[in-house]
């Protein structure tokens, strides 16, 4: 029987030379799929690469929608930031690309499954578990298994007439609907400041000398309308990152945490995540009490960390999944960003949901607020503090005074 291979084909180097590794060392029939996460790329032209290189199919599926509202609006609703900064764009569209490949394995009856990543980085940890996830086929990973550099890999394309772009590229990009990461090249120096070439998304130089304004609003934790007009999904998340990206808004630049253990130097655009998650967790604080805001952090912060990892699938992240979906239904109403020369801020929210109280919380005279029941709460509050400062007071006079007598024994 036919041995037949599936992988994810993005054109590029890497899974070109996965296509004809396939071919030629495993004998094998290959299916490619690319799936449109918003890249930017040329579908047609990928497809008569694929054609090329003499795939026995060719599949182009158009994910961008799936992934706004399967992937990105979850992300938003769990204020998704790994470490604090980086909005996971890559992260997200790995598992729905497995996820398409797996769909297409069934259909064409594959035996194998195959990827192009490397060992080095977090692709290969995501698309290794999704795909374990739903089959038991194997798993082919030539670039890592073989622990091919881009030199050889380079050799192996010219031997076998695979036609790559010569030009040297300046930088590894990975880009979809939630962001472009830029790799490599120059940014290896962590020291060093990106040039500007390196952007494409945001503007760097000669911004307005006047602000823009970017008003949102979120039912049920996901934006539904920018600036006034209902917006699709898809097209909410276009127009936020033209309208930011020109104001200079989006540029990442931090020290990574890879899985492997690496510590990389990453560098992102991601104008319309830097507003739509900033503009989303001030609304929660809105709504949600103090304890909601202090526990739905640590949730977000570990729904990031699986994110991530490659943990798409672990029942762990279908838990919180629920715990924040739970926690979206009250946060609705609108929030307005300021975006001047590449700073973004808060300006303004309000929600029909809020528990602001200007009665409560104004220092004019139509203040409701009893001050004075704040005596005892602060009493009550403070009470252990007090009392353990209390004991350590008295602790160290009763050492000091015992050194004392010791002293005065000595002479
Ligand atoms: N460091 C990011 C991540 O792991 C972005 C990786 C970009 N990927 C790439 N193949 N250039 O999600």
């Amino acid at each position: 029987m036919t041995q037949k291979g599936i992988l994810a084909f993005s054109g590029g180097l890497d899974t070109s030379v996965v296509v004809k590794y396939l071919q030629d060392e495993h004998d094998m029939d290959v299916i490619t799929v690319t799936v449109d996460v918003g890249q930017g790329d040329d579908g047609k032209k990928i497809a008569a690469k694929a054609k090329r290189l003499g795939v026995k199919r060719h599949y182009n599926i158009d994910a961008r929608e799936e992934f706004v509202n399967g992937y990105i609006f979850p992300s938003i609703k769990a204020n998704a930031l790994y470490q604090k900064k980086y909005c996971l764009a890559t992260a997200l569209a790995r598992p729905l690309i497995a996820k398409k490949v797996l769909e297409i394995a069934k259909k064409e009856r594959v035996t194998s499954l195959a990827h192009g990543c490397s060992g080095k980085g977090n692709d290969q940890v995501r698309f290794d578990i999704t795909l374990r996830s739903g089959s038991n086929l194997p798993i082919i990973a030539p670039i890592r298994d073989k622990n091919l550099d881009r030199v050889t890999e380079l050799k192996f394309a010219k031997r076998h007439g695979i036609d790559i772009e010569t030009v040297a590229k300046k930088f590894s990009i990975d880009q979809n609907l939630w962001g472009r990461a830029i790799e490599g090249g120059v940014l290896e120096d962590p020291y060093r400041e990106p040039p500007d070439d390196a952007f494409i998304w945001v503007k760097t130089k000669n911004l307005s000398d006047r602000p823009a304004y970017l008003e949102i609003k979120f039912e049920g934790g996901i934006p539904v309308r920018v600036d006034g007009k209902a917006m699709e999904p898809l097209k909410l998340i276009e127009y936020v990152n033209k309208k930011a990206g020109s104001a200079g808004v989006g540029i990442v630049d931090h020290i990574e945490d890879r899985v492997v253990g690496i510590k990389s130097r990453e560098v992102y655009e991601t104008p319309a995540a830097a507003c739509l998650i900033e503009a989303h967790s001030d609304l929660e604080k809105m709504v949600h009490t103090k304890h909601e805001n202090r526990f739905k952090s640590l949730i977000d912060d570990e729904w990031s960390y699986l994110v991530y990892s490659g943990l798409w699938q672990d029942p762990l992240k279908t838990d919180l999944d629920g715990f924040i979906e739970a926690s979206q239904k009250p946060i609705s109403g609108t929030v307005r960003l300021k975006l001047f020369k590449g700073g973004l801020r808060v300006i303004g929210r309000k929600s029909e949901r809020s528990l602001y109280s200007h009665e409560i919380a104004t220092y004019g005279t139509e203040s409701t607020f009893d001050q004075r029941l704040a005596r005892g709460f602060v009493e009550l509050w403070g009470m252990q503090s007090t009392e353990a400062n209390k004991l350590q007071r008295r602790r160290k006079r009763r050492c000091c005074k015992k050194k004392h007598l010791g002293s005065d024994m000595m002479r």
